[in-house]
């Protein structure tokens, strides 16, 4: 499959893997509009890449606005090739902080969002009888440690949604692929920390040299899986070990997650009581 003058949406491109997702595809000859709730940061990742990319504001909570994104490219263009749902929030914290707000606001960004995306994107694609929607999840939607629990229930949503659509869209000549990083270095490491939570250090544990994957280079691995049509895209290949265990061994896995989250607690505390 070439990219070549291929028409995508990409939301949440304003930072982070959405911005290189943006890069890459118009690397590849792609035509995409770079969207994301902070219209200002949508357009720097659009007026960095030249023709190939334009940009909108779009809050993926508003689905009437997903589905008028979706049909300004098919009016403009006469069909959509590439929908990205990417734009994604993170809570870190124990969960009883969490307020009845912040559970919706994440169910609302993180499952709805993509849901409006797949309501809007794949209707267009059965009717034009090929297309690609990639949802981005996390192997938060494949393992399952606290501390963001309510991200994990949000990305455990993704995965089923993505691998159950991509059985019956591939009648339609539609692919559908789920896309599980581990720790990618974007912003999204340091967000939505709740009572001392920290992000780098929770999402770097078990990293070689506690350093993220580059964003650019999940976005290169995603096109890649895109050609392939593959299903599954877990990054980088160090979490493999990591996803197999929590199949293999469940019971293993929870005890794991339980001293795990034990030693984030400590690190939390040294930190407060550091800076008293
Ligand atoms: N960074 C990681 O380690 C990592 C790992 C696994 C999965 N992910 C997932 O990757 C996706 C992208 O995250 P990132 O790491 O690039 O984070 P990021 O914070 O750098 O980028 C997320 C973007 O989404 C936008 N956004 C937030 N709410 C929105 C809304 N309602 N509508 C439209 N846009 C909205 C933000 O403005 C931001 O530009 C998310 O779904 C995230 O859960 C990230």
């Amino acid at each position: 499959m070439s990219f070549t003058g291929k028409q995508a949406i990409v939301t949440g491109a304003g930072s982070g893997i959405g911005a290189a997702l943006c890069r890459a595809l118009v690397a590849a000859g792609a035509d995409v509009v770079c969207t994301d709730i902070d219209g200002e940061a949508a357009q720097r990742t659009a007026s960095a890449l030249g023709d190939g990319a334009r940009s909108a504001r779009l809050d993926v909570t508003d689905a009437a606005a997903v589905q008028a994104t979706v049909d300004d490219v098919v009016a403009r263009t006469g069909r959509l090739d590439l929908m990205f749902n990417n734009a994604g929030i993170v809570w870190g914290g124990d969960t009883e902080l969490l307020t009845l707000d912040q559970w919706n606001a994440i169910i609302d960004v993180n499952v709805r969002g993509v849901v409006h995306g797949v309501a809007a994107a794949y209707p267009q694609m059965i009717k034009q009888g090929h297309g690609h929607i990639v949802n981005t999840a996390s192997m938060a939607g494949l393992t399952a440690a606290g501390q963001i629990t309510s991200y994990v229930m949000t990305k455990h949503a993704i995965v089923g949604l993505s691998l159950a659509l991509r059985s019956e869209a591939a009648a339609h000549g539609v692919g559908v692929l789920v896309v599980c990083p581990s720790a990618i270095e974007t912003p999204l490491l340091e967000k939505g920390a709740i009572g001392g939570f920290d992000g780098r250090n929770y999402f770097l544990q078990g990293h070689a040299g506690k350093a993220a994957y580059p964003a650019d280079r999940l976005a290169q691995d995603t096109l890649k899986a895109i050609e392939r049509n593959k299903a599954l895209l877990v990054k980088p290949r160090s979490a493999h070990g990591q996803w197999l265990f929590a199949r293999l061994a469940p019971g293993l896995m929870q005890r794991a997650s339980i001293r795990f989250i034990a030693s984030q607690r400590a690190h939390q505390a040294q930190a407060r009581s550091d800076k008293r």
